[in-house]
């Protein structure tokens, strides 16, 4: 069952911030260098987010860092991002581990080579017993695709006759979702100007509070991270309900 936030609605640090990590290839672009610079700088972000966040008293803090979507881009960028996550996870799995992240991924990983499949096994084996940060890693993920994927489960239990189409309800297709132990994000950031959510949390994020920043995601600092939680702190969180 999905655990209920332990935290106020508004003021404090959000228990699980989800960032929409956009605009490498600009930043790139910007600088006249080739897209893969773009990508490695995008990677320096992540390891500073995370130290920030873990920093700031996060709980959960989710990384949109490869779309179903993207999977349309060239070969040649696929690889660099796919070559940049292999590093990743070579290198600082095992400092992640002493400071108690635990890393977990979210998303189709039949799509993702062999190798990489088990880098991310090991490490989500080896940071399992981790509480004091969730880093979690939206990769190969689409969230269209993962809601149907849900109800592809549910009905299947419906036809062998497990579940009674009358008693489904959204508690029965949120467990089937990836995020099924997770708090919804209370906070979603996007980086680059863009404002848009281009398929990512489409269910948990029904009642995020967005905060779109022009920063490009290479240039992401902890101060930048630092002003979505004061300014997420100012938000009303009203939920369909008056406050009067
Ligand atoms: C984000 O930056 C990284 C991924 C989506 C993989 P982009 O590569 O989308 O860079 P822009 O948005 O085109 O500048
Ligand atoms: C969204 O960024 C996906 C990730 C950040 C991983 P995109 O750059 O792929 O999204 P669009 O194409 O601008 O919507
Ligand atoms: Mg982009």
């Amino acid at each position: 069952m999905k655990p209920v936030s332990t935290q106020p609605e508004s003021n404090g640090t959000p228990e699980h911030v989800a960032i929409i990590m956009d605009g490498n290839r600009r930043w790139a672009e910007a600088r006249g260098l080739p897209r893969a610079a773009g990508h490695a700088q995008g990677a320096e972000a992540v390891r500073r987010t995370v130290k920030a966040a873990r920093q700031l008293g996060i709980r959960y803090l989710t990384l949109y860092g490869f779309s179903l979507e993207n999977w349309k881009r060239p070969a040649r960028e696929i690889a660099d991002l796919m070559g940049l996550l292999r590093l990743y996870l070579r290198k600082e799995i095992d400092e992640l581990h002493r400071e108690g992240v635990r890393i977990r991924f979210i998303g189709d990983r039949s799509l993702l080579e062999p190798d990489i499949v088990s880098l991310i096994e090991v490490s989500e084996v080896k940071t399992e017993a981790n509480t004091k940060l969730d880093l979690v890693v939206a990769l190969s993920y689409g969230s269209r695709q993962e809601i149907t994927n849900a109800v592809r489960k549910l009905v299947s239990d419906v036809v062998a006759g497990d579940v009674d189409a009358d008693s489904i309800d959204e508690h029965m297709l949120e467990a089937h979702l990836y995020t099924s132990d997770m708090p919804d994000p209370a906070l979603i950031v996007r980086t680059s100007g863009e404002k848009r959510i281009s398929n990512f949390l489409l269910w948990q994020s029904a009642y995020s509070e967005f905060i779109f920043t022009d920063v490009l995601w290479p240039d992401f600092s902890r101060e930048n991270l630092e002003e979505s939680i004061e300014q997420f702190g100012r938000r009303e969180r009203r939920y369909g309900a008056t406050n009067a």
